[in-house]
């Protein structure tokens, strides 16, 4: 007999009854989403993994401790055949077909009356997919397909022709510290939908080359500002595109609430009555020294990292930092924007307190080609920094967490 295709089925389990067979790998795998479903979840296992276990002592399932007996899916509606003994899973599918019951099985697709397909899940859809027959069933292969389609759904390579789900109004999102790789997966999508992107010198520039021609990209450093401040300018650009209807993209590098005027912009959008969705980023304070080589925290060297902004000497009147504390930390200090100053910086620590042998290291342009990592201490730091040559944007740590990471320089 020829063998026909599975019909696929979105399955409505709240409330309804669901016999898992077999506390295991399986178990633990499939039953996050039959809890998500709301069904009404009976465990029958002698045993089950610490997470199936958890899910039980949460009163998320039911858990009957013994192995599977004649009778245990009557009052089901759907079943997930999964326990190490093939012997129980051919009588429990005998007894689901006797009783009716859809059975996964996960031991033998061609015995089951229904497959699991791989699945997941983007804005509101949810995304199946099934081998047509069980004969060259190959889960990595769904996996893959499934993975394709959501990916592409949430970075906004795939959209639907009809149904282009441009965000009105304003994002503001956080692009990360500069590999186009580092920006969330919300980010990229609202960026793949927008009709205008207004970017900064600093982030993932590599993402702007890959938008579609129509989409106008503006260099907020080269918007002119006449009477206005640099600021000002730019919160104009976004009201009047916004104005006008368009999905604009504010981009940001890092985290646009880290020293990014992220909210001066957020208000102006307010104050103009246009909504504005904030999309955070990864951060360069912690993601730079990170893929230097250096944790901003180490179990036994540092319980804290404070992030600092070094664009004003510490003598400056207008710096809001409090040098002489922070030198009595024993903590990782991250200093941003701090190349011009480093020098004034380290003398200040030192004068309050630090040791000059303090290490230190300057990371320039991290998670790019260009990235370079230079070691110094307090001592030397004003010195190396003119040797060296190193230039913005680099992000400076200090602390002993410099050290411990395998790449520390001999
Ligand atoms: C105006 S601040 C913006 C910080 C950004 N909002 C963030 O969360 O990373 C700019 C400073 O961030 C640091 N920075 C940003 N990206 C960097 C990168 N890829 N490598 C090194 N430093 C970076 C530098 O200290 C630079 O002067």
């Amino acid at each position: 007999m020829a063998e026909h295709p599975a019909y696929p089925v979105g399955l409505r389990l709240s409330g309804r009854r669901v016999v898992v067979l077999g506390g295991g790998q399986v178990a633990q795998r499939r039953l996050p989403a039959l809890i998500a479903a709301g069904a009404d979840i009976v465990l029958v296992s002698p045993h089950a993994t610490p997470s199936v276990e958890a899910m039980a002592d949460a009163g998320e399932i039911t858990w009957v401790r013994r192995a599977y007996q004649d009778g245990d899916l009557a009052e089901a509606w759907y079943a997930l055949i999964a326990t190490s003994d093939p012997g129980a899973n051919a009588a429990a599918s005998a007894e689901g077909e006797r009783h009716r019951v859809w059975c996964v099985r996960s031991d033998d697709a061609d015995q089951a009356t229904a497959w699991t397909p791989a699945t997941g899940h983007s804005e509101g859809v949810t995304v199946a997919v099934l081998t047509t027959h069980a004969r060259g069933r190959d889960p990595r292969h769904t996996a893959a397909i499934r993975d394709a389609v959501v990916e592409g759904l949430r970075d906004g390579t795939l959209v639907a022709p009809h149904h282009r789900t441009r965000t009105p109004g304003v994002a503001l999102v956080g692009g990360g510290p500069g590999d186009p790789d580092l920006i969330t997966v919300r980010g990229r999508r609202l960026l793949a939908e927008a009709d205008v992107v207004i970017a900064d010198r600093l982030g993932p520039r590599d993402l702007l080359a890959e938008l579609p021609p129509h989409v106008e990209v503006i260099d907020a450093a080269k918007i002119p500002y006449g009477r206005y401040m640099a600021q000002e300018a730019i919160n104009n650009a976004l009201l009047e595109h916004a104005k006008q209807g368009k999905a604009v993209v504010r981009l940001k590098g890092g985290d646009p609430f880290v020293f990014g005027r992220g909210m001066e912009e957020v208000q102006a959008l307010a104050e103009a009555g246009i909504p504005c969705t904030v999309v955070p980023g990864i951060s360069s304070s912690i993601s730079v020294p990170g893929v230097a080589g250096i944790p901003v925290t180490h179990r036994g060297v540092a319980h804290e990292f404070t992030v600092v902004s070094g664009h004003v000497a510490p003598d400056d009147e207008r710096s809001l930092v409090d040098w002489p504390s922070l030198a009595k930390l024993t903590g990782t200090l991250v200093i941003l924007m701090g190349v011009d100053k480093i020098g004034k910086i380290a003398e200040t620590l030192v004068a309050h307190g630090k040791s000059p042998g303090t290490p230190v290291a300057l990371v320039q342009e991290g998670t790019t080609a260009a990235q370079r990592r230079v070691d110094a201490t307090l001592a030397t730091v004003a010195d190396t920094v003119r040797t060296e040559d190193v230039k913005p944007p680099a992000v400076i740590v200090v602390g002993e967490v410099v050290r411990v990471g395998p790449q520390t320089p001999a």
